[in-house]
């Protein structure tokens, strides 16, 4: 098995990703968090909300996923946000245009024909139209399964649409919000009143995005149903790449804080803007398939704001009543995925270790989570089940688990138990003994050294909190 089908089938067997309605086969590009990535997820949107939150000019969000569809008009998803799609006549196929191109460049490349891979990459960059698309698939032969029959390039929305009420008429007609942050945008003058807020400020929300995508793919990298965490930063025009450069350094050290390895992270600068951004950056993670965005740093000007006042008739300004000026703000927005973090965080943790034990060689797999993302903070052993072990273990869990996740197991072998908790990242492993008895100390180990020590049992629980924060 390659290490992406390693990852996928561990978090199906200890409960952290399963595929949507599984007992009917699954719901393409759908996952459910198990008990453990329930806690992951949770970890993950905790540490991003107190870095954004835990400061005097950002306050938080949660607005709804249905909106006003002239919000989509204004903010122009509804036009624009559509993906290029082209059928095979003879497969009866559909595939995205681009991606077709990118899967030759890549099998090009594999042959060694460099050049012609430069070349061909040269052009899908530079690409003005639908038209160009199709052209380039011509020329360069692309096929499916033998057949070079394609339809024209057509656009395709990648939003999901519903109705609001009863009448399934065109005047009812919503849609599940392809991104949180337009709901920052609209709520911008509210949020600044009610939080007696001065520019430059910043609205954080954590919430769930849909997008129909076309080709949904490895795992919970490209998904229908996901979960962002945006942060929209109002500025005075002319500050925002001041303003830029801040958020991206913040928000590469967060990744990396939370233990990413710097050699697994990159910075891709976008070439081609989006027609609302002055600048953008993506930050990439090293996925076992290859690099891939987990976030984008935007500069969006005052597009959205711009289009939202125009749309809706209501003032979007800031009015600095000390420099006597008023301007549409600048936004500088972070946009991160929540679930497509958390597989970048999963992949960057799992490892299958050699180790050497009792003098035999072995092996171990161990997900090396920082401690603060760890879905079980610490886990609690009776040595044996018997002499009042079992009691006092349990007496030690219940009190541990008033303040953090805690698991108790008691079954099988001691060895058997801690690979248990690696393999799903719990940073700590607690044995009561019959030192436990005669002393009040504790074993603790530590996942990652595997190294133990002896604790007082009245010592543990400040122990532990002091290192899992
Ligand atoms: N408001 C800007 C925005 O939505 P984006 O680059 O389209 O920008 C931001 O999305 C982040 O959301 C991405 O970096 C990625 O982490 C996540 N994301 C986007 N589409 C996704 C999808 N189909 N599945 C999972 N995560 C996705």
């Amino acid at each position: 098995m390659g290490l992406m089908e390693d990852i996928i089938s561990l978090s199906k067997r200890k409960g952290f990703v399963f595929q949507s309605s599984d007992i009917y086969g699954g719901l393409n590009g759908c996952w459910d968090f198990g008990p453990l990535g329930v806690e992951l997820l949770n970890n993950i949107k905790k540490q991003w909300w107190q870095s954004m939150t835990f400061r005097d000019d950002v306050v938080g969000l949660d607005a709804s996923i249905l909106m006003h569809p002239r919000v989509w008009d204004a903010s122009g998803h509804t036009k624009q946000f559509s993906d290029p799609m082209i059928d095979n006549k003879t497969t009866k196929k559909r595939f995205r245009a681009d991606n077709l191109i990118e899967e030759h460049i890549q099998k090009l490349r594999k042959k060694k024909k460099t050049d012609e891979a430069d070349a061909l990459e040269y052009k899908l960059e530079h690409i003005n139209h639908n038209s160009d698309l199709y052209d380039l698939i011509i020329e360069y032969g692309i096929t499916d399964e033998g057949s070079a029959e394609w339809t024209d390039v057509k656009n395709f929305n990648l939003m999901f649409k519903t109705f609001v009420g009863p009448v399934e008429d065109s005047s009812a007609v919503v849609y599940l919000r392809p991104e949180s942050a337009q709901g920052i945008f609209v709520n911008f003058k509210n949020v600044m009143e009610s939080a007696r807020q001065k520019v430059p400020y910043g609205i954080a929300q954590i919430g769930k995005a849909f997008r129909n995508e076309i080709n949904t793919k490895n795992f919970l990298f490209r998904t229908r149903e996901f979960e962002q965490m945006e942060m929209q930063y109002f500025v005075k025009p002319g500050e925002e790449m001041k303003f830029f450069d801040e958020w991206q350094g913040l928000r590469w050290d967060w990744y990396k804080n939370l233990g990413i390895p710097e050699n697994k992270l990159k910075l891709k600068v976008h070439e081609k803007l989006a027609h609302y951004a002055n600048r953008a950056i993506d930050i990439e993670f090293e996925f076992p398939f290859g690099f891939g965005e987990i976030e984008g740093i935007h500069s969006r000007t005052d597009f959205d704001l711009k289009q939202h006042q125009e749309f809706s008739s209501k003032k979007l300004e800031y009015v600095d009543t000390v420099n006597k000026e008023r301007y549409v703000p600048y936004v500088v927005e972070t946009s991160a995925g929540a679930t497509r973090g958390l597989m970048a965080f999963l992949s960057a943790a799992y490892e299958v270790e050699k180790i050497v034990e009792n003098d035999k060689e072995d092996s171990r797999t161990v997900l090396r989570f920082d401690p603060r993302l760890s879905p079980i903070k610490a886990a609690i052993f009776p040595l044996v089940n018997r002499d009042g072990l079992p009691e006092l273990a349990q007496n030690i869990h219940k009190d541990l688990q008033r303040h953090f996740t805690t698991e108790y197991d008691s079954a099988g072998a001691i060895g058997r138990r801690y690979r248990r908790q690696d393999e799903v990242g719990t940073p700590y492993c607690i044995t009561i003994d019959s030192d436990t008895q005669s002393d009040n100390t504790v074993t603790v180990r530590e996942r990652d050294s595997m190294q133990q020590e002896k604790i007082a049992v009245d010592k543990l629980k400040l122990y532990l909190l002091e290192k899992l924060s």
